[in-house]
């Protein structure tokens, strides 16, 4: 029994409902009641005290919160949405159109869902950065971080998904090309293009099959794994920000403030703040909308959505197999097994909160962030212009020209890279740290290059020549 209860009986549903409707001044004990369950909310997705420096804002960025809010936003504007959208091939475009030019508000209900989605991914990438470079997937977070992964993969399955359903030439032709790359997966490739699309071209079967994952499958998938994220944050305790060579905090002795109002306060600023953002970006920038889709007639370069530009970059240096199976697979297998060996078991050594590690790990982040994007770039350019592999190693299948060759020499300088770190002093989470900054920034290089410098059959041309 709580203090509310000994006021006496309670009001019935039906009175409370016409109360809060006609705005008639609650009793005191029902605010207290409203309150007290409000609280007991909150207090189930966090401690009733956190630490003071749980609440930095240089910290976490509050990038965790953003990405739920945008979640909120995709899922409310979503079922709007489909209201008005009809996921066939015949009516798909129109419906896009009159939803921007006849209903009410429909223009910036649809830019509000495309910018929260593309912006879910960005915020989502940026939230594993912040992650990764506090070390905050060490124990006890480990499994949290694989649930991000996980997270992440369906947050980028939803954006692919979605991208068809405005059924104009951007989305029919990026289709097309980011489900051709699966042709190019050895053994399952075939069979899950042909569950995906149904054989043959882009059409009816796709936009079906699409449409039933973007709405009925990814986004229950997505808020289970949410919730579970953040009940885990929860269980696992926030990992809190230290200054560089500052030792291991004792948790028992750390200063702590009520989770309400200062937690709660901060992330309904910071919630707020992000809606606010949202909805003047889009009501200024619209979301694209090419010609209606024509399936004989693709644009030159036909190009993927931007977050697969740097996989289809790398199509246009190594074999398919490469590009498709052994770099995503490899990629994913580090990224699984990193908070199993990254840390150093020895309390003394733990870098959890340190932005970066240490100073060493500063300079390595910038020097492989460096490098990454140099060697990168100058390698796309000695492709384009001079580098002709399959010339090269004129008889042998493209497969060891184009593959094994050039990327079994690439893996061999990364293992000279981290091995030379090691001789320099650096701890492993350091050389791994070293290692993830070069290969990101390696891929993010890809992807900038696939997006702005590459004009028509896919040539290297400047941004403003295009
Ligand atoms: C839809 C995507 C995601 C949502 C909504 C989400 C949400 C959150 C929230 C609210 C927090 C607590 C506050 C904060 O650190 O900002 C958090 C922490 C965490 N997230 Fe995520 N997250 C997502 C994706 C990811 C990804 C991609 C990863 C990494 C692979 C990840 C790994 C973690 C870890 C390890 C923590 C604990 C961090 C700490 O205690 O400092 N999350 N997440």
């Amino acid at each position: 029994m709580n203090q509310d209860d000994s006021r006496g009986p309670q009001p019935g549903l039906l009175t409370r409902v016409r109360r809060s409707i006609w705005r008639e001044p609650w009793p005191e004990s029902d605010r207290g009641r409203v309150r007290l369950t409000l609280n007991d909310l909150i207090l189930h997705l966090h401690a009733p005290r956190v630490p003071q420096r749980a609440l930095r804002a240089t910290y976490s960025y509050g990038l965790g919160i953003f990405a739920i809010v945008l979640f909120g936003v995709l899922g409310f504007t979503g079922v709007l949405l489909t209201f008005t959208y009809t996921p066939s091939p015949n009516d798909a475009y129109a419906s896009i159109q009159t939803l921007t030019a006849e209903i009410w508000i429909g223009a910036l209900i649809r830019n509000m869902h495309h910018w929260s989605g593309n912006l879910l991914l960005i915020v989502s990438v940026l939230h594993l950065l912040r992650v990764f470079y506090t070390a905050a997937f060490h124990p006890p977070r480990e499994f949290n971080w694989l649930l991000g992964l996980g997270l992440l993969a369906l947050v980028a399955l939803s954006n692919f998904t979605g991208y068809l359903m405005p059924w104009d030439q951007l989305a029919y032709w990026a289709t097309t090309i980011a489900t051709s790359m699966l042709n190019y997966v050895p053994v399952a490739g075939a069979s899950i293009r042909e569950f995906l699309v149904g054989g043959g071209d882009i059409g009816e079967f796709a936009l079906r099959t699409f449409f039933a994952f973007h709405i009925v499958v990814f986004p229950p998938l997505l808020a289970i794994i949410i919730s579970y994220h953040i009940w885990r944050v929860r269980k696992d305790t926030f990992s809190l920000p230290r200054a560089l060579n500052e030792p291991p905090l004792d948790r028992r002795r750390i200063e702590r403030v009520t989770t309400i109002p200062h937690l709660l306060n901060l992330e309904i600023g910071l919630a707020l703040l992000a809606l606010a953002l949202l909805i003047a970006w889009s009501t200024w920038v619209p979301a694209p909308l090419e010609d209606a889709a024509n399936p004989t007639h693709p644009p030159n370069p036909a190009k993927a959505a931007w977050y697969f530009m740097g996989f289809q970059e790398l199509l246009l240096h190594f074999h398919p197999a490469f590009v498709t199976v052994v770099i995503p697979g490899l990629t994913l297998l580090g990224l699984f097994l990193l908070p199993y060996t990254d840390a150093d078991p020895r309390p003394e050594r733990n870098v959890t909160g340190i932005w970066f590690r240490s100073r060493r790990g500063r300079w390595l982040a910038a020097l492989s962030a460096l490098l990454g994007a140099g060697l990168t770039a100058a390698l796309v350019v000695a492709d384009e212009h001079w580098l002709d592999l399959p010339a090269l190693f004129g008889g042998l299948p493209t497969a060891i020209s184009n593959g094994a060759v050039p990327i079994g020499a690439l893996a061999l300088g990364l293992v000279v890279y981290y091995w030379s770190l090691g001789r320099q002093g650096a701890t492993r989470s350091e050389r791994n740290l070293a290692l993830f900054t070069l290969l990101f920034a390696a891929f993010l290089t890809l992807t900038v290059i696939g997006v702005f410098f590459r004009g028509e059959n896919m040539a290297l041309v400047l941004p403003w020549n295009r």
